[in-house]
């Protein structure tokens, strides 16, 4: 038995975040998983544009059209009918506001999105306001970026020194106060996220991040294992002890709410 309500909406991940309730978060691209994941007590779904590498078997997310995501997004919205589900918009539908607009509206209109993640620093305050104020939530996303991956030189972890920690808290600080109502951290030394963790209202999800952070996030394939080239430091395999794929999303869901995900081998120092 579980007293589990599932979140329907981003006010309900802030009201998470102030009741100290860590945040679930996995990746989604298909209804099976999306079914499995919802009915493991996933609290948030996010349709990424990591398909690109995982599903299309691109070597990066660039390729990935709003087609794409739409026709992702749609099945796992058959899948998980009920749950709080973010979705991607993929590199460059969203390099001017107005181009976001129209982007954003097709997606939630098209998938049934309840909230659009989108990449990049204080460049999108204006884009996050338009949009907020147009009635659709906004999921930011710093640290590593991975469709600027040709701009940082690699998929590495990002604010380890202090001229890029500090932008990067600062850029956090400016995209909350344009109406993001999330924030995404992915690969930054754990004393930053914990630092920017603290200082925001909204929430933030960690993905390479440390324990810190409000809620964690992992691309599903990953954390089954199902990836055959090399996995990242800061993935478990949450399949290897288990024995089916329910088991494995009820061991990830479990260990993020108690903690014991990620452990500072999955994290980075500054
Ligand atoms: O595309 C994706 O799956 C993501 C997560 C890694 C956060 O952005």
């Amino acid at each position: 038995m579980t007293d589990f309500t599932a979140p329907r909406s981003h006010t309900q991940l802030r009201a998470m975040k102030t009741a100290g309730r860590k945040i679930v978060c996995l990746t989604a691209y298909d209804a099976s998983f999306a079914t499995l994941a919802a009915n493991a007590c996933v609290d948030l779904l996010l349709v990424g544009d990591s398909l690109g590498m995982v599903i299309q078997g691109h070597d990066s997310t660039l390729p990935v059209t709003l087609d794409d995501m739409i026709y992702h997004a749609r099945a796992v919205r058959r899948g998980a009918p009920h749950s709080l589900m973010v979705v991607d918009l993929p590199f460059m539908t969203y390099a001017t506001p107005s181009q976001s607009l129209d982007s954003a509206a097709r997606l939630m209109r098209e998938s049934g999105a309840q909230m659009v993640k989108l990449e990049g620093g204080d460049w999108l305050c204006e884009t996050i306001h338009l949009l907020s104020e147009r009635g659709i939530p906004v999921c930011a996303h710093l640290g590593l970026t991975p469709q600027s991956v040709h701009q940082l030189g690699g998929y590495r972890v990002q604010g380890r020194e202090d001229s890029s920690a500090r932008r990067i808290e600062a850029d956090a600080r400016a995209l909350q106060e344009a109406g993001a109502s999330l924030l995404v951290l992915e690969c930054v030394p754990t004393p930053l996220a914990t630092r920017i963790s603290a200082a925001l209202t909204i929430p933030t999800i960690g993905i390479g991040a440390g324990p810190d952070c409000d809620g964690q996030v992992l691309v599903l394939y990953d954390m089954l294992g199902l990836n055959p080239g090399k996995t990242p430091s800061f993935v478990r395999n949450f399949m290897q002890d288990q024995t089916s794929v329910s088991a494995a999303l009820s061991a990830y869901v479990n260990a993020v709410r108690d903690g014991s995900f990620p452990s500072a081998a999955q994290c980075f120092s500054a």
